[in-house]
């Protein structure tokens, strides 16, 4: 990443869902921080309800955070209010979300030009632009629909080119291929990946697709609300053990993944044997708790978050929704 300008920065961010509802309050953000570099594609995992939406809406403005700053091509976020917010959005960022990205009683072409004509763009432009953009993604024919007369893979293909359309400097997108066949999924990372590398549009992607992974310059995993760790491009989404960094926030905090902690022996008391630059050795103060192996057998049976029945005795996470597998 250069030192330039970030794209997107955002610094301490909590949010927190008030509830009346018993279980009280959510904390859905812990305070993390996140640089996104001009033209740099980030992708964000970690299982669900671990904030991945809550963060993605912070970001883009879309919900104001509890505390903490959002930067947005150099402006505070959380300055700004009514028609400036919307007005910077506009001019900055474009979301793509699972589903629901279109207007029904749109068509398809009247969708994808939409923005432009809220931008001002005289219709002949927009229209012009639109079908260009509806063209890379093969959209053309269907240009006329609306959106419940196409597919979902077809209206998720428009619902792209819509945030494209605008020539947006960062694109937000939460689980944009979650709802395409694999073939359609590819092509639409195609398009992300031209994007990105021809325009230097920047990406911030949740996702559980290995191939946005792949695209990534980086992915951030996220457990409760904090970063917990980073893995360089093409992460292995089925074993994030490899190279990945666990991150040490401006706190000194480090959150060790569900995973690691489990190997690590467990929740308990540890005592530091050598501390370096750069290095930390540590040593559990109960040799039972150490004892990994011994751990794996209390595991719960079925996924609390869930209901999945765990057949693989050793199994750490959720096959089915990502969850970690806490202790019986
Ligand atoms: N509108 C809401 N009201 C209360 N709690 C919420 C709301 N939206 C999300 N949450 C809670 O906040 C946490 C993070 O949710 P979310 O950001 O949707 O996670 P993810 O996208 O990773 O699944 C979860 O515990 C979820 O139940
Ligand atoms: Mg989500």
């Amino acid at each position: 990443m250069t030192d330039s300008i970030p794209i997107l920065e955002a610094d301490s961010l909590y949010h927190v869902y008030e509830s009346k509802a018993e279980g009280g309050n959510v904390v859905a953000l812990r305070g993390l921080s996140v640089r996104v570099g001009v033209g740099e594609a980030v992708a964000v995992i970690g299982p669900s309800g671990s904030g991945k939406s809550t963060l993605l809406k912070s970001l883009g403005g879309l919900m104001s955070p509890t505390a903490g700053r959002v930067f947005l091509g150099g402006t505070d976020l959380t300055k700004l209010e009514g028609s400036d917010l919307v007005e910077h959005r506009r001019s900055t960022v474009s979301f793509i979300f699972q589903e629901g990205n279109l207007l029904g009683d749109l068509s398809a072409l009247d969708n994808v030009m939409q923005p432009l004509r809220h931008a001002g763009v005289p219709a002949r432009e927009a229209k012009r632009r639109a079908i260009e953009v509806l063209e890379r993604l093969g959209m053309v024919p269907r240009m006329k629909a609306l959106p419940e007369q196409l597919s979902g893979g077809e209206q998720q293909r428009v619902a792209i080119a819509r945030a494209l359309v605008t020539k947006p400097k960062l694109i937000l997108a939460d689980e944009p291929t979650g709802s395409l066949d694999p073939f359609t999924s590819q092509s639409v990372i195609k398009l992300f990946k031209e994007l990105h590398k021809e325009e230097d549009v920047a990406f911030l992607i949740v996702t559980h697709s290995r191939d946005v992974g792949e695209f990534s310059d980086r992915s951030l995993e996220l457990r409760d609300g904090r970063f917990v760790a980073q893995h360089g491009e093409g992460v292995e989404l089925d074993d994030l053990t490899q190279n990945r960094e666990l991150i040490v926030d401006d706190l000194g905090t480090v959150s060790f993944p569900p995973d690691i902690l489990l190997e690590l022996g467990g929740p308990g008391r540890y005592s530091i044997d050598s501390v370096e630059p750069g290095r930390i050795v540590l040593l559990s103060q109960d040799a039972a708790t150490a004892a990994a192996a011994g751990n794996r057998r209390q595991l719960v049976a079925d996924c609390p978050a869930c209901g999945h029945e765990y057949s693989d005795a050793e199994a750490n996470r959720c096959p089915d929704c990502g969850s970690s597998r806490p202790k019986a």
